[in-house]
């Protein structure tokens, strides 16, 4: 694998003295010193470049050979937030990404890296586009869950074939609705449905919250549309979530129990097969 044997040992060392001299805060509003984009400049090109390329453009040297291609930083498109559809994400959304990486793609967790070190380096991704110059990020309010329990469900299925959520992922949730095969992404490229019920395939993670944030902003840049405002009733967004859930914790309600008490979502295991 290109890339990935790359990490730190030299990185840190010389990132923690750009360190010393730490002042601002990415998503703080003040503008980033200068020490703080050395910093994170110093990691991004040894540690992101190989894939998202130097300007940022999604076009670095392991790029071709991947699918999902590496995000191009330049249009400030973002797909997993916790903002509107095609608003710019959150620090904090940028953070959740590199920190736990993207299931199932090239993306991997960036875990070891400091606090300081992560915002260093999400100031500098926030420099490629100039929409993080002019435009607030605002996260939505997820209204508290609902019961989760089978009539939940049954409801929640109602709606995913009223919204015709199966167009694209299938009536059974496998990804192979009738136009899965047609879709394209932004930038271009060929896109698959998710398999939904497969929740190590769930990029963002399978947690209810994840399911209902994905649902209800979109992810911007591909076909999957928000479906804010569709529904009347926080019951009602909460049901279609469980129904997907469910289906994501192989339509057992056993498993699904079990996960939402371990809170663990089958974020292991992924299946690497994002190399093309
Ligand atoms: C081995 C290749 C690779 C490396 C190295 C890599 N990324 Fe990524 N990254 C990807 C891919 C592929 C995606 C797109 C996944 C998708 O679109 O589903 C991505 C997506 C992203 C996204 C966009 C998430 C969104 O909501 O759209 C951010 C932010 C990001 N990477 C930041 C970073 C940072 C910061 C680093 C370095 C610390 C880094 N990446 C290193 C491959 C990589
Ligand atoms: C027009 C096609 C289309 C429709 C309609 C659609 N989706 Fe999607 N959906 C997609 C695509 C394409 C992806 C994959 C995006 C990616 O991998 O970057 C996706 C991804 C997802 C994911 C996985 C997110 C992750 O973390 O990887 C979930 C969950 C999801 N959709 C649920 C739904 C539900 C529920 C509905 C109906 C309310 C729905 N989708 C309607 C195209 C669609």
């Amino acid at each position: 694998m290109i890339g990935l044997q790359h990490r730190f040992g030299e990185i840190t060392m010389v990132a923690t003295i750009g360190l010393a001299l730490w002042h601002g805060i990415a998503g703080s509003g003040e503008p980033p010193t200068a020490e703080q984009l050395k910093t994170g400049r110093f990691i991004y090109e040894r540690g992101c470049a190989i894939c998202h390329g130097m300007q940022g453009k999604g076009d670095g040297l392991a790029a071709p050979y991947l699918d999902p291609r590496p995000r191009d930083f330049t249009k400030g498109e973002f797909k997993f937030r916790t903002t509107l559809n095609g608003a710019i994400p959150t620090v904090d959304d940028l953070a959740r990404t590199i920190t736990h990486g993207l299931n199932g793609t090239a993306m991997s967790p960036w875990a070891e890296l400091s606090k300081q070190d992560l915002q260093a380096v999400i100031t500098y991704v926030e420099t490629f586009s100039e929409r993080f110059k002019t435009e607030t990020a605002t996260p939505i309010k997820v209204p508290p869950e609902t019961p989760f329990n089978m009539e939940a469900v049954r409801r929640g299925q109602r709606w995913y074939t009223d919204i015709e959520c199966g167009k694209c992922h299938g009536t059974e949730g496998r990804g192979d609705g009738p136009s899965a095969a047609e879709l394209k992404d932004n930038w271009g490229f060929p896109i698959r449905p998710t398999d939904l019920t497969q929740a190590a395939l769930y990029k963002r993670g399978a947690s209810p919250t994840d399911i209902y944030l994905t649902v209800f902003t979109g992810l911007t840049g591909t076909p999957m549309p928000s479906n804010a405002g569709n529904l009347e009733k926080p019951q009602d967004e909460w049901d279609l979530v469980y129904y997907v859930y469910w289906l994501s914790q192989g339509k057992s309600f056993a498993n699904a129990q079990k996960a939402l008490r371990s809170q663990s979502f089958s974020l292991t295991g992924v299946q690497q097969t994002w190399v093309k």
